[in-house]
């Protein structure tokens, strides 16, 4: 029987699992859950005989994929596949997926929430800012960034974006300002969501040439991953600028310096949580289960990323 192991550190809402576990129920393999799991070693036994494994965050590496003998698929429910290796999963012929598009609204509306919640002062009753009629910049136009420019309009605000792996009609069509030039859209927006992914290129991409230039009041919203701030240059700025804030769903590794010393120029989450809603893990829980299901019962490769 098909083995299917869902590991996920962070809990998936309990409908989606029920939904993940119906769709192996009607395929005919058997679910195996491992939540909340407290190291690798564990994850490690678990592993061991699943033919495909549904995670979140969870890391994916040499060791797992060398000890787990008949994986054939590992789903990623979720966009980013940076906590998988990629290069050990193809070396063994285990398939990589990911489910892109599923998670977007929730991280896309907790990210325009953080920055009202910033610009409100954590709403606790002292006069803030707004932000309707300023500027947003969109760094990375996909399905997050397509989300945050529909809430950002609504809100009143004039949107940008840079994306050069995106056509200028597609963003032009969505009423957004297409910047071919990514210091442009620094220089020109007070407000910069960064929505790139985590790769050799993009690390440390936005730097002290990019924060540098932006207008008064530059704010840097932050739904991606860490590794794409070069911190260093972000401590610099916080020092240089009196007016520079950052806004982020996962907290940098000089979280204690800024907490320390920039008070009310900054939001970061206790814990990762932009694509933690029920209809976010259903919808990506639930089609991390499809995908398996057609790919080992149809050799369907939609969505495979190695
Ligand atoms: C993603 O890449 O899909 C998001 O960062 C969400 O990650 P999570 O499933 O670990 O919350």
């Amino acid at each position: 029987m098909t083995k299917v192991l869902l590991a996920t550190v962070k809990p998936f809402a309990p409908a989606a699992v029920d939904g993940i576990q119906d769709i192996c129920s009607d395929t005919g393999f058997e679910l195996v859950k491992l939540e909340k799991y407290g190291s690798q070693e564990e994850l490690k036994a678990a592993a061991k005989d699943a033919d495909a494994i549904i995670i979140r965050s969870d890391k994916i590496d040499k060791d797992i994929i060398d000890a787990a003998e008949n994986l054939k698929i590992v789903v990623r429910a979720g966009a980013g596949y940076d906590n998988v290796d990629l290069a050990a999963a193809t070396a063994k012929g285990v398939v990589v997926m990911n489910t892109p598009g599923q998670n977007s609204n929730a991280v896309a509306e907790l990210g325009m929430g953080m920055l009202i919640y910033l610009n409100r002062n954590g709403f606790n009753g002292t006069a803030g800012t707004e932000l309707r009629g300023k500027k947003f910049g969109i760094h990375a136009y996909g399905h997050i960034g397509k989300i945050m420019a529909r809430i950002a309009k609504g809100l009143g605000m004039k949107v940008y974006a840079h994306d050069p792996y995106v056509d200028r009609v597609i963003i032009e069509n969505d009423g957004v300002v297409c910047e071919e030039n990514v210091s442009d859209l620094y220089r020109k927006c007070e407000y910069v969501a960064v929505n790139l992914p985590a790769n050799e290129k993009t690390k440390g991409f936005i730097d002290y040439d990019l924060l540098s230039i932006m207008p008064e009041g530059a704010t840097i919203l932050n739904t991606a991953r860490k590794e794409i701030i070069n911190e260093n240059d972000l401590l610099t700025i916080f020092k240089e600028r009196s007016d520079f804030r950052y806004v982020t769903d996962i907290a940098p590794e000089c979280k204690e310096t800024i907490e320390k010393n920039y008070e009310g120029r900054y939001f970061f989450t206790p814990k990762k949580m932009g694509a933690q809603t029920a209809e976010a893990n259903i919808n990506a829980g639930l089609a991390a289960a499809k995908q398996i299901a057609n790919f080992i019962n149809n050799g369907d490769t939609t969505f495979k990323v190695n």
